[in-house]
């Protein structure tokens, strides 16, 4: 009894260190904590572990306990590819105020009771802070082995490293402009090829 109760204590220390949930090998790598956050307004990217997922796809939310931020969870894309591995969501997707104690949910599309995976929570902040270093992101050891279905392109790896090169300030700025980004394939790859451009 008292090594099971040292051992309850252990793991709510250690969920004290991170509020994430994942399962089924599906975590969200970035946003979520203090070192991966958002900027308002612009396209911000969500990263998850792919490679290692055992879901093939999954809704995105985002979620924030002040309802002063969000009254309610809301649904960003209704049905996300895992093989994507990241996606680009721009103010047409989501646009929610500056704030603190966001969390991204990934969740069953035909049941979101049934939730897969949710970030740590991160903030929203004004642009004029900048993106965080693409070097922030930790990186799927997975994603480069992940069969993606011909068209999809292997450029969707680019929004993995995309947020940012070099002095940290690059960023998938242009894509936000005018670009609706779904699930869809197809899209998808018009995202990678829109981000890559617009970091030449
Ligand atoms: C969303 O946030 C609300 C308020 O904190 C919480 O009750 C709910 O469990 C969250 N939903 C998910 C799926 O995390
Ligand atoms: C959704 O999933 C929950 C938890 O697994 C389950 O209790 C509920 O019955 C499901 N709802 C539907 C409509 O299948």
């Amino acid at each position: 009894m008292r090594m099971h109760l040292s051992a309850i204590a252990a793991l709510a220390s250690a969920g004290a260190a991170s509020a994430a949930i994942s399962n089924g090998g599906l975590k969200i790598l970035a946003p979520g904590g203090d070192n991966l956050w958002w900027l308002v307004g612009m396209g911000n990217n969500i990263v998850w572990t792919c490679g290692e997922s055992t879901f093939s796809q999954f809704t995105v939310s985002i979620n924030n306990s002040d309802i002063s931020l969000l009254t309610d969870i809301q649904a960003i894309i209704s049905q996300e590819q895992n093989f994507n591995c990241d996606q680009l969501v721009t103010p047409n997707d989501v646009n929610v105020p500056v704030g603190d104690g966001y969390t991204i949910v990934l969740a069953d599309p035909l049941n979101g009771t049934n939730v897969y995976a949710v970030s740590d929570p991160f903030s929203v902040k004004p642009v004029s802070v900048g993106y965080p270093p693409a070097s922030a992101t930790p990186s799927d050891p997975g994603a480069a082995t992940i069969a993606k279905p011909t068209g999809s392109g292997s450029g969707s790896v680019v929004g993995a490293t995309g947020a940012a090169t070099g002095s940290g300030s690059a960023a998938p700025q242009k894509t936000g402009a005018g670009m609706r980004l779904s699930a869809g394939v197809a899209a998808a790859a018009l995202g990678v090829a829109a981000v890559t451009l617009s970091l030449l």
